[in-house]
C-alpha cells in the first residue's frame, strides 16, 4: 500500500499524539487518502518523561499540512489521560464532521525506572498516557461509532506489550494492559460493526528513541553516547538487522485495520517489530 488512492474518502480519522511522530504520519496517511481528521497532542512536556513532547507548533504544523492536502482538520491541545477532553472532542467533530469513523489511539510516553527504586511520577506519566488515554480513546469513540453500526478502532502497544525488559515496568504493564483493553473492547463491539485492533510497533525512528535520555539509557557506559553508539544496541531487539524502522511502516499496518474491508478483522495484535515477534510465544 505505497500509492495513496481515496479508500478513506468521506470517512473521519480521529488520531491521538499526531503533533509529530507516527501520528502525525498516520493523520497524513489518511488525509492524502480522502479522510478528515480530528487529531490532538498534549503538547506539554511529562515530569516523568526524561525528553521533551510534541508542542503546538508541532501540531500546528500536522494540521497546516492535513489542509494543504485540501482535507479538513480540527486540531485541539488535549491529553488524551483527561476523558472528559476526549468527549467533547468527539462530540466536537460529531457536530462539525459527522462522528468519528477511525479512531487511532496513538498518543504514548516512553520513561523508565527500576523497579526497586520506582518514581511514581514515571508510573503515573506512562500509564495515564499508555493505558488511561488508550481506554478513554476508545470509550469517547465508541458509543458514536455503535450507534452508526460502523467504526475501526486501532490501538498502539509495543514489542514491549507482548515480552518484557529490565526497567520498563510501568510500560509493560500499560502496553500489555493495552492488549488485553483492546481485545475485551473488540468482543463487545462486534456486534455492532465496530474492530478493535492493536499495532505493535518494535524500535520506530521518531524523537521517542532520538533522544540523548534513551542514548544515556542504552549506553550507561558513555559520558556522551550518540546514535553511532546506540543504534547496535537498538538493532538486537529486532531479527531484521535495522535499528529502528520508519514510521510509516507501522502506518501500512494502521491503514490496513482501519480499511472498510477489514470487517472480519478484529480483536488481534498486528506486530511491526522487523521480526522481534518470532522471539515471543504466539
Ligand atoms: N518510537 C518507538 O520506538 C515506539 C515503539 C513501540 C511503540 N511506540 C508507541 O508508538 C506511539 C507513538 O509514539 P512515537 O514513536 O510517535 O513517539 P513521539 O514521542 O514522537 O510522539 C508521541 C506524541 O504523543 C504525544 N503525547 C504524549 N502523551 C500524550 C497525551 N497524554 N495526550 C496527548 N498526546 C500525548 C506527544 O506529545 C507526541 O507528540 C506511542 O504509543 C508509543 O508508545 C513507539
Amino acid at each position: 500500500m505505497t500509492t495513496a488512492g481515496n479508500e478513506f474518502a468521506g470517512r473521519v480519522a480521529l488520531v491521538t499524539g499526531a503533533a509529530r511522530g507516527q501520528g502525525r504520519t498516520h493523520a497524513l496517511a489518511f488525509a492524502e487518502r480522502g479522510a478528515d481528521l480530528v487529531i490532538c497532542d498534549r503538547c506539554s512536556d511529562a515530569p516523568g518523561v526524561g525528553y521533551p513532547l510534541g508542542t503546538e507548533e508541532d501540531l500546528a504544523e500536522t494540521a497546516r499540512l492535513i489542509r494543504a492536502l485540501g482535507r479538513k482538520v480540527i486540531a485541539v491541545t488535549a491529553d488524551t489521560a483527561d476523558r472528559p477532553a476526549l468527549e467533547a472532542l468527539v462530540a466536537r467533530a460529531e457536530a462539525e464532521l459527522g462522528g468519528v469513523d477511525v479512531a487511532v489511539a496513538n498518543a504514548g510516553v516512553s520513561a523508565m525506572s527500576l523497579i526497586t527504586d520506582h518514581d511514581q511520577a514515571v508510573w503515573d506519566d506512562v500509564v495515564d498516557t499508555n493505558l488511561k488515554g488508550v481506554f478513554n480513546t476508545i470509550a469517547a469513540c465508541a458509543p458514536g461509532m455503535a450507534r452508526r453500526g460502523y467504526g475501526r478502532i486501532v490501538t498502539v502497544s509495543s514489542m514491549l506489550g507482548r515480552t518484557a525488559v529490565p526497567g520498563q515496568a510501568a510500560y509493560c504493564a500499560a502496553k500489555w494492559g493495552v492488549i488485553g483493553m483492546s481485545k475485551s473492547a473488540a468482543s463487545e463491539l462486534a456486534p455492532q460493526g465496530v474492530t478493535v485492533n492493536v499495532v505493535a510497533p518494535g524500535n520506530i525512528d521518531t524523537p521517542m528513541v532520538r533522544n540523548d535520555n534513551l542514548y544515556r539509557v542504552v549506553r550507561p557506559d558513555l559520558d556522551e553516547p550518540t546514535w553511532d553508539d546506540v543504534a547496535p544496541v537498538l538493532q538486537q531487539n529486532h531479527a531484521v538487522p535495522i535499528a529502528v524502522l520508519d514510521p510509516f511502516d507501522v502506518t501500512r499496518a494502521v491503514l490496513f485495520l482501519a480499511d472498510e474491508a477489514s470487517t472480519y478483522i478484529t480483536g488481534i495484535v498486528v506486530p511491526v517489530d522487523a521480526g522481534a515477534a518470532s522471539r515471543t510465544s504466539a
